[in-house]
Protein backbone atom coordinates (compact mmCIF):
# COMPACT_ATOMS: atom_id res chain seq x y z
CA UNK A 1 0.00 0.00 0.00
CA UNK A 2 1.46 3.23 -0.81
CA UNK A 3 -0.96 6.39 0.01
CA UNK A 4 1.93 8.92 -2.48
CA UNK A 5 0.01 10.72 -5.24
CA UNK A 6 0.50 10.34 -8.79
CA UNK A 7 2.10 12.49 -10.66
CA UNK A 8 0.89 13.14 -13.92
CA UNK A 9 1.48 15.87 -16.28
CA UNK A 10 1.06 17.57 -19.87
CA UNK A 11 1.77 21.04 -21.90
CA UNK A 12 -1.38 22.30 -20.44
CA UNK A 13 -4.92 21.57 -20.51
CA UNK A 14 -5.35 18.33 -22.07
CA UNK A 15 -3.75 16.11 -20.23
CA UNK A 16 -7.01 15.91 -17.94
CA UNK A 17 -8.31 13.66 -20.72
CA UNK A 18 -5.81 11.15 -18.82
CA UNK A 19 -6.78 11.96 -15.50
CA UNK A 20 -10.02 10.92 -16.66
CA UNK A 21 -9.36 7.62 -17.73
CA UNK A 22 -6.74 7.19 -14.29
CA UNK A 23 -10.21 8.31 -12.05
CA UNK A 24 -12.13 5.65 -13.30
CA UNK A 25 -9.57 2.85 -13.55
CA UNK A 26 -8.01 3.23 -10.03
CA UNK A 27 -10.29 5.79 -8.65
CA UNK A 28 -8.61 5.43 -4.95
CA UNK A 29 -5.62 7.46 -6.19
CA UNK A 30 -4.62 10.78 -5.34
CA UNK A 31 -3.20 12.63 -8.12
CA UNK A 32 -0.75 15.68 -8.64
CA UNK A 33 -1.22 17.05 -11.77
CA UNK A 34 0.83 19.71 -13.75
CA UNK A 35 -0.14 21.31 -17.15
CA UNK A 36 2.72 23.93 -18.06
CA UNK A 37 -0.13 26.54 -19.24
CA UNK A 38 2.73 29.33 -19.58
CA UNK A 39 4.73 27.35 -22.03
CA UNK A 40 1.84 25.55 -24.01
CA UNK A 41 1.36 24.14 -26.83
CA UNK A 42 4.98 21.98 -26.77
CA UNK A 43 3.50 19.96 -30.12
CA UNK A 44 5.58 22.57 -32.63
CA UNK A 45 8.62 23.38 -30.52
CA UNK A 46 11.91 21.83 -31.10
CA UNK A 47 12.92 18.34 -29.38
CA UNK A 48 15.87 20.46 -27.39
CA UNK A 49 12.99 23.15 -25.78
CA UNK A 50 10.34 19.77 -25.29
CA UNK A 51 13.44 18.12 -23.87
CA UNK A 52 14.31 20.99 -20.99
CA UNK A 53 10.60 21.66 -19.97
CA UNK A 54 9.89 18.08 -19.63
CA UNK A 55 13.01 17.66 -17.38
CA UNK A 56 11.51 21.01 -15.36
CA UNK A 57 8.23 19.59 -15.21
CA UNK A 58 9.45 16.39 -13.49
CA UNK A 59 11.26 18.33 -11.10
CA UNK A 60 8.13 19.88 -9.89
CA UNK A 61 6.44 16.60 -10.04
CA UNK A 62 8.78 14.86 -8.08
CA UNK A 63 9.03 17.69 -5.00
CA UNK A 64 5.20 16.44 -4.35
CA UNK A 65 7.00 12.80 -3.66
CA UNK A 66 4.66 10.81 -6.24
CA UNK A 67 5.17 6.98 -6.55
CA UNK A 68 4.72 7.00 -10.19
CA UNK A 69 4.94 9.56 -13.35
CA UNK A 70 2.23 9.47 -15.82
CA UNK A 71 3.41 11.54 -19.27
CA UNK A 72 -0.07 12.76 -20.14
CA UNK A 73 1.56 14.88 -22.94
CA UNK A 74 2.12 12.51 -26.01
CA UNK A 75 4.82 15.22 -27.35
CA UNK A 76 6.85 14.36 -24.21
CA UNK A 77 6.26 10.92 -24.52
CA UNK A 78 7.54 10.78 -28.20
CA UNK A 79 10.44 13.12 -27.64
CA UNK A 80 11.66 13.23 -24.14
CA UNK A 81 10.22 10.14 -21.97
CA UNK A 82 14.42 9.06 -21.25
CA UNK A 83 15.07 12.66 -20.27
CA UNK A 84 11.86 12.18 -17.15
CA UNK A 85 12.97 8.51 -17.05
CA UNK A 86 16.38 9.40 -15.62
CA UNK A 87 15.01 12.47 -13.20
CA UNK A 88 12.94 9.34 -12.04
CA UNK A 89 15.18 7.04 -11.07
CA UNK A 90 13.51 4.23 -9.78
CA UNK A 91 10.10 5.46 -9.74
CA UNK A 92 8.14 3.93 -13.03
CA UNK A 93 7.50 6.37 -15.61
CA UNK A 94 4.78 6.08 -17.80
CA UNK A 95 4.24 7.13 -20.94
CA UNK A 96 1.59 7.38 -24.15
CA UNK A 97 3.17 5.35 -26.64
CA UNK A 98 3.94 2.10 -25.13
CA UNK A 99 0.41 1.19 -24.01
CA UNK A 100 -0.61 2.88 -27.56
CA UNK A 101 1.44 0.68 -29.58
CA UNK A 102 0.80 -2.81 -28.15
CA UNK A 103 -3.18 -1.92 -28.10
CA UNK A 104 -2.60 -1.26 -31.99
CA UNK A 105 -1.12 -3.98 -32.51
CA UNK A 106 -3.52 -6.18 -31.51
CA UNK A 107 -6.59 -4.74 -32.58
CA UNK A 108 -5.28 -4.20 -36.39
CA UNK A 109 -6.85 -7.06 -38.19
CA UNK A 110 -5.24 -6.07 -41.73
CA UNK A 111 -2.22 -4.61 -40.27
CA UNK A 112 -2.88 -1.26 -41.59
CA UNK A 113 -2.29 1.50 -38.57
CA UNK A 114 -2.81 5.14 -39.11
CA UNK A 115 -1.29 7.57 -36.21
CA UNK A 116 -2.27 10.83 -35.41
CA UNK A 117 -0.88 13.67 -33.17
CA UNK A 118 1.52 16.82 -33.11
CA UNK A 119 3.87 17.84 -35.50
CA UNK A 120 6.85 16.58 -33.01
CA UNK A 121 5.27 13.77 -32.06
CA UNK A 122 4.52 12.61 -35.97
CA UNK A 123 8.32 13.63 -36.60
CA UNK A 124 9.66 12.07 -33.43
CA UNK A 125 8.39 8.51 -35.33
CA UNK A 126 8.35 7.08 -31.99
CA UNK A 127 4.92 5.69 -32.26
CA UNK A 128 6.18 3.66 -35.48
CA UNK A 129 9.35 2.35 -33.59
CA UNK A 130 7.43 1.28 -30.86
CA UNK A 131 5.02 -0.57 -33.55
CA UNK A 132 7.21 -2.28 -35.28
CA UNK A 133 8.68 -3.73 -31.60
CA UNK A 134 4.96 -5.33 -31.09
CA UNK A 135 4.65 -6.18 -34.31
CA UNK A 136 7.49 -8.52 -34.22
CA UNK A 137 6.40 -9.55 -30.77
CA UNK A 138 3.21 -10.57 -32.31
CA UNK A 139 4.38 -12.18 -35.40
CA UNK A 140 2.52 -9.72 -38.02
CA UNK A 141 3.58 -6.90 -40.38
CA UNK A 142 1.95 -3.69 -40.16
CA UNK A 143 1.84 -0.63 -42.18
CA UNK A 144 1.83 2.34 -40.48
CA UNK A 145 0.96 5.93 -41.83
CA UNK A 146 1.32 9.17 -39.91
CA UNK A 147 -0.29 12.22 -39.88
CA UNK A 148 0.13 15.76 -38.05
CA UNK A 149 -3.43 17.32 -36.93
CA UNK A 150 -2.64 20.16 -35.39
CA UNK A 151 -5.70 22.25 -35.59
CA UNK A 152 -7.45 19.66 -33.77
CA UNK A 153 -5.85 21.28 -30.15
CA UNK A 154 -7.21 24.33 -30.13
CA UNK A 155 -10.74 23.00 -31.92
CA UNK A 156 -11.15 20.25 -28.84
CA UNK A 157 -10.28 23.22 -26.31
CA UNK A 158 -12.79 25.20 -28.04
CA UNK A 159 -15.54 22.96 -27.21
CA UNK A 160 -16.45 22.48 -30.88
CA UNK A 161 -17.47 18.88 -30.80
CA UNK A 162 -20.16 19.06 -33.54
CA UNK A 163 -18.96 22.24 -35.53
CA UNK A 164 -18.87 22.27 -38.93
CA UNK A 165 -15.52 23.55 -38.86
CA UNK A 166 -14.27 20.73 -37.58
CA UNK A 167 -16.05 18.15 -39.78
CA UNK A 168 -14.05 20.22 -42.53
CA UNK A 169 -10.71 20.12 -40.82
CA UNK A 170 -11.35 16.43 -39.90
CA UNK A 171 -12.24 15.43 -43.51
CA UNK A 172 -8.96 17.28 -44.47
CA UNK A 173 -6.77 15.57 -42.33
CA UNK A 174 -7.74 11.79 -42.17
CA UNK A 175 -8.80 11.60 -45.84
CA UNK A 176 -5.39 9.95 -46.98
CA UNK A 177 -5.79 7.48 -43.75
CA UNK A 178 -9.26 6.45 -45.11
CA UNK A 179 -7.94 6.09 -48.11
CA UNK A 180 -5.66 3.69 -47.28
CA UNK A 181 -7.85 2.02 -45.41
CA UNK A 182 -6.12 2.06 -42.06
CA UNK A 183 -8.03 -0.01 -39.56
CA UNK A 184 -7.12 0.97 -36.37
CA UNK A 185 -5.91 4.79 -35.75
CA UNK A 186 -4.18 5.52 -32.49
CA UNK A 187 -5.27 9.02 -31.30
CA UNK A 188 -1.83 10.22 -30.47
CA UNK A 189 -2.37 13.78 -28.71
CA UNK A 190 -4.27 14.75 -25.04
CA UNK A 191 -7.14 16.28 -26.65
CA UNK A 192 -8.28 13.75 -29.34
CA UNK A 193 -10.51 11.89 -27.33
CA UNK A 194 -12.42 14.84 -26.97
CA UNK A 195 -13.02 14.80 -31.01
CA UNK A 196 -13.53 11.06 -31.13
CA UNK A 197 -17.02 11.00 -32.12
CA UNK A 198 -16.26 13.21 -34.91
CA UNK A 199 -12.86 11.10 -36.28
CA UNK A 200 -15.20 8.11 -35.88
CA UNK A 201 -17.70 9.27 -38.42
CA UNK A 202 -14.98 10.40 -40.46
CA UNK A 203 -12.72 7.24 -40.48
CA UNK A 204 -16.20 4.91 -40.76
CA UNK A 205 -17.65 2.84 -37.81
CA UNK A 206 -15.77 -0.35 -38.70
CA UNK A 207 -12.26 1.51 -37.35
CA UNK A 208 -10.81 1.29 -34.00
CA UNK A 209 -9.87 4.13 -32.54
CA UNK A 210 -7.57 3.97 -30.02
CA UNK A 211 -7.31 6.38 -26.71
CA UNK A 212 -4.26 6.84 -25.23
CA UNK A 213 -4.66 7.85 -22.05
CA UNK A 214 -7.24 4.75 -21.62
CA UNK A 215 -4.58 2.66 -22.68
CA UNK A 216 -1.93 4.10 -20.22
CA UNK A 217 -4.25 4.05 -17.47
CA UNK A 218 -4.90 0.39 -17.46
CA UNK A 219 -0.84 0.11 -17.28
CA UNK A 220 -0.85 2.22 -14.24
CA UNK A 221 -3.40 -0.03 -12.65
CA UNK A 222 -1.38 -2.99 -13.55
CA UNK A 223 2.13 -1.52 -12.36
CA UNK A 224 0.30 -0.33 -9.34
CA UNK A 225 -0.87 -4.10 -8.62
CA UNK A 226 2.53 -5.55 -9.03
CA UNK A 227 4.57 -3.03 -7.02
CA UNK A 228 1.68 -3.52 -4.23
CA UNK A 229 0.88 0.40 -4.06
CA UNK A 230 -2.48 1.05 -4.53
CA UNK A 231 -3.25 3.64 -1.94
CA UNK A 232 -5.57 2.53 0.83
CA UNK A 233 -6.67 6.51 1.50
CA UNK A 234 -8.92 8.74 0.63
CA UNK A 235 -8.25 10.60 -2.58
CA UNK A 236 -7.28 14.45 -2.40
CA UNK A 237 -5.89 15.72 -5.75
CA UNK A 238 -3.93 18.97 -6.40
CA UNK A 239 -3.60 20.57 -9.87
CA UNK A 240 -0.78 23.16 -10.81
CA UNK A 241 -0.83 25.25 -13.52
CA UNK A 242 2.33 27.31 -14.61
CA UNK A 243 0.30 30.42 -15.84
CA UNK A 244 -2.60 32.51 -14.14
CA UNK A 245 -5.38 29.82 -13.78
CA UNK A 246 -7.98 31.66 -15.58
CA UNK A 247 -9.67 29.19 -18.52
CA UNK A 248 -8.13 26.27 -17.12
CA UNK A 249 -11.08 25.68 -14.45
CA UNK A 250 -13.72 25.62 -17.20
CA UNK A 251 -11.64 23.63 -19.79
CA UNK A 252 -10.29 21.53 -17.36
CA UNK A 253 -13.61 20.62 -15.93
CA UNK A 254 -15.24 20.22 -19.45
CA UNK A 255 -12.42 17.56 -20.29
CA UNK A 256 -12.30 15.58 -17.25
CA UNK A 257 -16.39 15.61 -16.82
CA UNK A 258 -15.89 16.25 -13.30
CA UNK A 259 -15.24 19.27 -11.11
CA UNK A 260 -11.61 19.61 -10.00
CA UNK A 261 -9.99 21.14 -7.33
CA UNK A 262 -9.13 24.83 -7.75
CA UNK A 263 -6.00 25.03 -9.95
CA UNK A 264 -2.83 26.86 -7.99
CA UNK A 265 0.28 28.72 -9.94
CA UNK A 266 3.48 27.61 -9.41
CA UNK A 267 6.37 30.07 -11.37
CA UNK A 268 9.59 28.62 -12.65
CA UNK A 269 12.26 30.63 -12.04
CA UNK A 270 15.10 31.07 -14.55
CA UNK A 271 17.46 32.82 -16.34
CA UNK A 272 18.19 33.66 -19.60
CA UNK A 273 21.43 33.11 -21.69
CA UNK A 274 22.31 34.44 -25.12
CA UNK A 275 23.06 31.72 -27.34
CA UNK A 276 26.66 32.85 -29.04
N1 LIG B 1 -0.48 17.80 -24.93
C1 LIG B 1 0.00 17.78 -26.30
C2 LIG B 1 0.10 16.34 -26.78
O1 LIG B 1 -0.54 15.44 -26.26
C3 LIG B 1 -0.92 18.59 -27.22
C4 LIG B 1 -0.87 20.09 -26.99
C5 LIG B 1 0.50 20.69 -27.26
O2 LIG B 1 0.89 20.86 -28.44
O3 LIG B 1 1.20 20.99 -26.31
O4 LIG B 1 0.86 16.07 -27.68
Amino acid sequence: MSSHPIGVFDSGIGGMTVVKEIFTTVPRESIVYFGDTARWPYGAKSVDTIQRYAREDTELLLAYDVKMIVVACNTVSATAIGEVERLAGNIPVIGMIGPCAKAAVSSTKNGKIGIIGTEATIASKAYERAIEVEAKLAGISCKIMSQACPLFVPLAEEGWTRHLATELVAEEYLNELRMNEVDTLILGCTHYPVLFDVIQRTMGSKVTLINSGAEAAKLVADILNENGEFSDRSPSHTVLVSDIPRKFQTVGERLLGQAMPEARQVIWKESWTVQR
